[in-house]
């Protein structure tokens, strides 16, 4: 995939495909007015004539495809619905661009060119063209290394232009850069999707402990620390060493710090960095565990993150807020040395822990987790876990919860949600839910045997006990890090990279 910036005349470019956006009728008797009329005026009226036969009504992400227009160069014209000008949004545009490549994917196109950049004065150019890229690649993605077919293994090398019909150079240099930057973000997106499609017996816990390493080597503003089981010993990460012990594969603690100039906030990014979770001697029935690679999507989040963070800073766009990502890398497997239902755990932190149940791993090596980041003293806390099936139960695939112990970042949370396009709901945390924690043995429990007790909520209030008063969210990815449907044209089934479009979001925001 190549992505080229254009200032030639819109129509006059020699390319396969155009793809034209199409605002949504008010009402089925107005006249269908084409939203770029860059085009000739012959071809204006095709089109006009084409969507009225087609009934197209702009709807959101609806499309159609114009074959052969007369008059013009191009083999096809691809309209995408645009929905309601009031609806309208930066995440609109991703998932608008998103659908066009797929359409113009299944035509078997090699060159498209578009003009939405200049075709929606509401969006800033710099931010459009961003947009438009991270639509391009992120809906272009598919995982077919292990396909062994040539036709399945080759993508459509498709060659999008981000055409400009005009000549104002400012606007070309603010183009340029947002499609910069746009590929930067995408990359470290579909980096994060690759590892988590993986299967299991490729990506263990070392595999996340050296793509860290490999990350901190792309900025001298990164450096990488990893605690081997030596050092998580003789550091007491208890938590953590338990959820291994069943496993041939050694745990790391995987800890990256990137320090640019100017940073006033300090973040910490946790991640649960769980290769398999086959359950644990509490082993899970065959088709929950089918899937269960992605149960490291929070960690690889958390890398994902960092990787954009390190590209943008290459581009000279950083992002002048510290950061801390951290993240528990094991798989959560049965031997004889398994850990036990019955067992206690001396966390790291301090606080002992009843196993009554050993696929409830996360939370385990999450402790430990948030206690190491509690030690780096950052400002606010975020953690990224696939932690509950009871997440998706309560909100499906399409959004994570969120919860946390201070308004003002789970009010920010939202916000970077709204302007990422990555949809979470917040449940609460009450007090009074804190007695399913209470163990009869030990400080906590890890799961409650109460049947009313809400689980993605237990989950949250747990992690709480171990972030002291830092200013924390938790977000179960559950649900939308990894789908086994179409939901949206950014996100290819299987790995999605949820988080890292939010987190960086949320990174803009908190420096500010
Ligand atoms: N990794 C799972 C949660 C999960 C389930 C992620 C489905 C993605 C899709 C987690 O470790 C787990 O097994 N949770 C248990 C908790 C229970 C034992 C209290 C669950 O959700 O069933
Ligand atoms: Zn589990
Ligand atoms: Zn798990």
């Amino acid at each position: 995939m190549e992505l080229t910036v254009s200032a030639s005349d819109f129509a006059t470019l020699s390319t396969d495909t155009l793809i034209i956006g199409q605002w949504q009728l008010e009402s089925p008797e107005s006249k269908i007015e084409p939203t770029v009329s860059q085009l000739n005026q012959l071809t204006d009226k095709l089109l006009n004539q084409h969507l009225t036969e087609q009934s197209f009504t702009g709807e959101f992400l609806s499309t159609s495809v114009l074959h052969r227009p007369a008059n013009l160069a191009v083999k096809s014209i691809i309209i995408v619905g645009l929905g309601q000008p009031q609806q309208f949004s930066e995440p609109r545009l991703r998932q608008v661009a998103a659908k066009a490549t797929q359409v113009a994917q299944s035509l078997k196109v090699k060159t498209v060119v578009t003009g939405l950049t200049s075709q929606l004065p509401s969006i800033a150019p710099a931010i459009a063209s961003q947009m438009i890229t991270e639509g391009i690649l992120l809906g272009n993605y598919q995982f077919t290394r292990y396909k062994t077919s040539k036709a399945a293994q080759t993508k459509q090398s498709t060659i999008t232009q981000v055409c400009l019909n005009e000549t104002n150079t400012e606007h070309h240099q603010a183009i340029e850069q947002g499609v910069l930057k746009g590929e930067a973000i995408a990359t470290a997106v579909l980096n994060t999707r690759d590892i988590i499609n993986e299967p299991p017996s490729k990506i263990k816990p070392s595999h996340l402990a050296k793509a860290a390493q490999e990350i901190a080597s792309l900025s001298k503003n990164i450096t990488a620390t990893i605690l081997d089981e030596g050092a998580l010993k003789k550091e007491r990460y208890n938590a953590l060493l338990a959820v291994a012990a069943g496993s041939e594969e050694k745990p790391y603690l995987i800890h990256l710090h990137y320090k640019p100039l100017g940073a006033r906030q300090t973040v910490a990014l946790v991640g649960k960095g769980v290769t398999f979770d086959s359950g644990g001697l509490g082993i899970k029935p065959w088709s929950a565990m089918l899937n269960m690679k992605a149960d490291m999507a929070g960690g690889a989040t958390v890398l994902g993150i960092f990787q954009a963070l390190a590209e943008l800073e290459a581009l000279n766009m950083p992002i002048p807020v510290e950061v801390h990502g951290v993240v528990a890398a094991t798989e959560n497997m049965i031997s004889g040395k398994a850990m036990r239902p019955d067992d206690i755990i001396e966390t790291r932190s301090g606080k002992t822990i009843e196993v009554l149940h050993t696929d409830a791993e996360g939370r385990l090596i999450l402790a430990d987790a948030l206690t190491y980041a509690v030690e780096q003293k950052p400002d606010i806390i975020l953690d990224f876990a696939t932690l509950t099936g009871a997440a998706i139960r309560a909100l499906g695939l399409e959004y994570a919860a969120v919860m946390g112990n201070h308004r003002a970042v789970l009010d920010q949370i939202e916000q970077a949600s709204r302007e990422s396009g990555e949809p979470l709901w917040e449940l609460p945390l009450p007090d009074s839910y804190k007695k399913h924690l209470e163990s009869s043995v030990a400080d906590l429990q890890n799961i409650t045997t109460n049947d009313s007790s809400p689980g993605a909520i237990f989950g949250g209030l747990f992690l709480q006990e171990f972030v002291n008063d830092i200013p924390w969210a938790h977000l179960d990815i559950a649900g939308p890090s990894f789908l086994k449907e179409d939901i949206n044209p950014i996100y290819p089934k299987g790995a999605t990279g949820y988080g890292i479009l939010l987190g960086l979001r949320f990174l803009e925001l908190v420096k500010q």
